[in-house]
């Protein structure tokens, strides 16, 4: 069967997915898992509770509006159910907003590295991502990409903090980035591991959403935070107008019973997440210190993991930390390492110093 005759140009376009699947031999869940920015802290038991119970309604269909989730989200922020969509995962959100802003041939403006499915996003709906490189201390590079705006492009995605490379840019900075784009061009700020921060100027955009004279999504996950990556919650704040175009794709409805209950119950158990986010900031201070000790130049983190260079390349590190040690970490342009259990980050450490010493005689 000759496969471009069948296979839509946009999906033929696009390359393959770089996610690893555990179908192809691989199983992460006997590894330290430091390669996918996940909380080791785990659920809160309140929300451990919530899903076991929820279990037991979930022969029948969730309500597909997420209404009592929509109206927990709006309540959190000051907002109304309407400026809310929900979906699985922030994943979700980005497949909606390609769905929703993107014709064949648009432009899709972003940084890279930053999150590998935007440029998914921008090559399943015949877009085409314009990549702009992170400043030269891996910062997203706003007037960079000021410069690289044209009249193709559609979309700007700003990750702050990014992801891999944890830096940020102050709220104010992407504010006037914002209002100095286009009418026509829309924004999408993803907030995954704004929690985590603890800068005063790396805050979330959402207080400045009824400000804005350009069209701007705000993109939100309950999985790194609230440590729910497992069971897919995720969430876009922007005006009611967009939010009622966003809404019409399909993948609006398809949040599950047990995803909708635990959501609520996460939001309403702010003080065991602030103590994580304590522990996990400390550990942020240690292991970037740790990692300077041992001669690695380390980026200044807002987030649950840190991005870093040693003297071994990233593709290797990454091998040699799987292969010797079982502990899975992330290659880019540079390593990642996301912040674990105290003992994940005290082995992730003597395993950096042997690997290094080694590679290095
Ligand atoms: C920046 C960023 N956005 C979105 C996501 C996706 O999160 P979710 O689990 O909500 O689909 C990730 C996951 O790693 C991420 O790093």
């Amino acid at each position: 069967m000759d496969m471009t005759k069948i296979i839509s140009r946009a999906i033929q376009n696009k390359p393959a997915s770089r996610r690893p699947s555990q179908a192809a031999g691989f199983d992460p869940s006997r590894l330290v898992r430091m390669g996918f920015n996940e909380n080791p802290y785990g659920m809160s038991p309140k929300v451990l509770e919530v899903i076991r119970s929820s279990a037991d309604g979930a022969n029948n269909y969730p309500d597909f509006g997420a209404g009592a989730l929509k109206k927990a989200i709006a309540d959190f922020y000051q907002l109304t159910p309407d400026c809310v969509l929900t979906g699985s995962g922030s994943s979700a959100m980005i497949d909606m907003l390609g769905m929703t802003f993107l014709n064949e041939g648009d432009e899709v403006l972003l940084c890279m590295p930053t999150f590998a499915a935007f440029i998914d996003m921008a090559y399943v709906n015949g877009a085409v991502p314009v990549i702009v490189p992170v400043t030269e201390d891996q910062r997203y590079d706003l007037d960079g990409l000021r410069k690289a705006v044209t009249d193709k492009t559609k979309l700007v995605i700003i990750c702050n903090p990014n992801n891999p490379t944890g830096t940020y840019r102050s709220s104010e900075e992407i504010f006037d980035f914002i209002e100095s784009l286009p009418e026509t061009v829309v924004t999408a700020v993803d907030e995954a591991y704004i929690e985590f921060a603890e800068a005063d100027d790396c805050k979330t955009m959402v207080p400045y959403l009824q400000r804005f004279s350009r069209p701007v999504v705000i993109l939100k996950t309950f999985s790194k935070y609230y440590a729910m990556a497992g069971v897919r919650v995720g969430y876009a704040l922007s005006t009611p107008e967009i939010i009622a175009e966003m809404n019409k794709c399909p993948a609006a409805w398809n949040l599950s019973l047990m995803g909708q209950a635990a959501a609520v119950a996460a939001l309403d158990d702010q003080q065991f997440f602030s103590e994580c986010k304590e522990k996990i900031v400390h550990s942020r201070h240690r292991l970037t210190e740790e990692m300077q000790n041992l001669g690695c130049t380390v980026y200044p983190s807002q987030t649950n993991f840190v991005y870093f260079s040693s003297p071994v390349e990233p593709t290797l590190l990454k091998q040699k930390m799987q292969d010797e040690f079982g502990i899975m970490i992330g290659a880019y342009e540079m390593s990642r390492v996301s912040i674990g259990l105290p003992a994940w980050n005290h082995a992730f450490l003597d395993a950096l110093a042997a690997i290094i010493d080694n590679c290095t005689k």
